[in-house]
């Protein structure tokens, strides 16, 4: 195959391309600034109107009574979970053995707090009710991550979450929401953000995902709750004496797109729909239930990079911007819809999929 250019070259060099919402370059901070008042006074230490009115504005979009403002979800997940551990007087959580914390925090909540966690379930399905009624009975909180982002964003049925909910408060656990993605799964559930934080006794939400900001998180809870995270917040270097670069652009992006996910969740099933007509080709939902799915391939990395670099070339649309090994013989991709998507042309979008199925046929 002639192929000129390095993979991630061609993908960049793509006139039309169909995850995300843009370049993550310093134009999205200028444009998030463009109409701010340049004497709005700045925040100072986590308090000044700027901050406590979008903490009020997202503590009741979420339904609950207070809301802090923090640099990362990170920082602000561990302090949850720090919290309801002190309550209980017992260091020890359960989540699922592909959250964040467990894979991309370097054990922070481990190596800081010493808190320990029971992973549920097998990697590659979601916790169910079952796995929350065999937990061992020494856990201050059960975390749910809603999408569950490494199996390709999938999500428990509503009654199932319900159920695990009761469970939990039945059994005084406290049950935290990993919510990076919360805005993104209300078109599936059909039900506001502030009826599933009902279920939930805290919760995270980033502005980064879905929402495209620049960084930056929402810890909601009860009161008491989130006056102790201020603490904490303080304790870890995140009391920033000023965070408004994030808050402005959070606020700013947050409005631009909260109403545009059920969109991108439209856009999503369509897309995943062109990927499983493909040969060797599947995604993960088959159906996705969010504006994200992982696009798995029969063909390992190395030899799909020149197929899809080809389509690019050929066609103007980048498909996917990177790749991973899943096996020895097959690769996979994750997909994530936002703005870009609405802006390419039909007719290409067919053509690509049309160059991308021929090759693989070859295969
Ligand atoms: C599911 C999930 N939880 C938590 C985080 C952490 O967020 P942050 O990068 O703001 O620390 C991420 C970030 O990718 C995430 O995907």
């Amino acid at each position: 195959m002639n192929t000129t250019k390095s993979f991630s070259q061609a993908f960049n060099d793509t006139t039309y391309k169909l995850g995300g919402n843009g370049k993550r370059n310093i134009q999205v901070l200028i444009d998030a600034l463009a109409n701010i008042d340049e004497n709005l006074a700045s925040d100072m230490y986590g308090k000044g109107k700027l901050i406590e009115d979008f903490q009020d504005q997202m503590a009741d979009y979420l339904g609950k009574d207070t809301a802090v403002f923090f640099p990362s979800g990170t920082m602000a997940q561990q302090i949850a979970l720090r919290i309801w551990c002190d309550r209980k007087g017992v260091k020890r959580v359960a989540y699922h053995p592909l959250c964040h914390l467990e894979i991309h925090e370097q054990d922070g909540l481990k190596e800081l707090h010493h808190i320990e966690p029971t992973l549920l379930a097998d990697k590659n399905r979601l916790i169910n009710l079952e796995d929350v009624q065999n937990m061992p009975k020494d856990i201050a909180c059960l975390l749910l991550e809603l999408p569950q982002r490494e199996i390709g964003g999938q999500l428990p049925d509503y009654a199932e979450l319900e159920a695990i909910s009761a469970y939990c408060r039945e059994q005084e656990i406290k049950l935290h929401l990993d919510g990076a993605r919360l805005f993104e799964i209300l078109p599936y559930y059909q039900k506001s953000a502030a009826e599933i934080c009902a279920l939930f006794d805290s919760i995270y939400v980033s502005f980064y995902k879905g929402i495209g900001g620049i960084a930056g998180a929402i810890l909601v809870g009860d009161k008491d709750f989130t006056e102790e995270s201020k603490v904490w917040k303080r304790r870890h270097g995140g009391d920033l004496i000023s965070l408004y670069p994030y808050i402005i652009s959070s606020e700013y992006y947050f409005k631009q797109r909260v109403n545009k996910m059920e969109q991108y969740y439209e856009e999503s099933k369509e897309l995943a729909a062109l990927y499983n007509q493909c040969h060797g080709v599947t995604t993960m939902p088959t159906e996705p239930v969010s504006n994200m799915f992982h696009v798995h391939f029969e063909i390992p990395k190395d030899q799909l990079e020149p197929i899809l670099t080809q389509v690019y070339e050929t066609t103007g649309v980048g498909l996917l911007p990177y790749l991973s090994n899943s096996s020895e013989s097959t690769c996979y991709s994750e997909v994530s819809i936002g703005d870009l998507y609405a802006e390419v042309p039909k007719d290409k979008v067919k053509i690509a999929f049309g160059r991308l199925d021929a090759e693989l046929n070859k295969m």
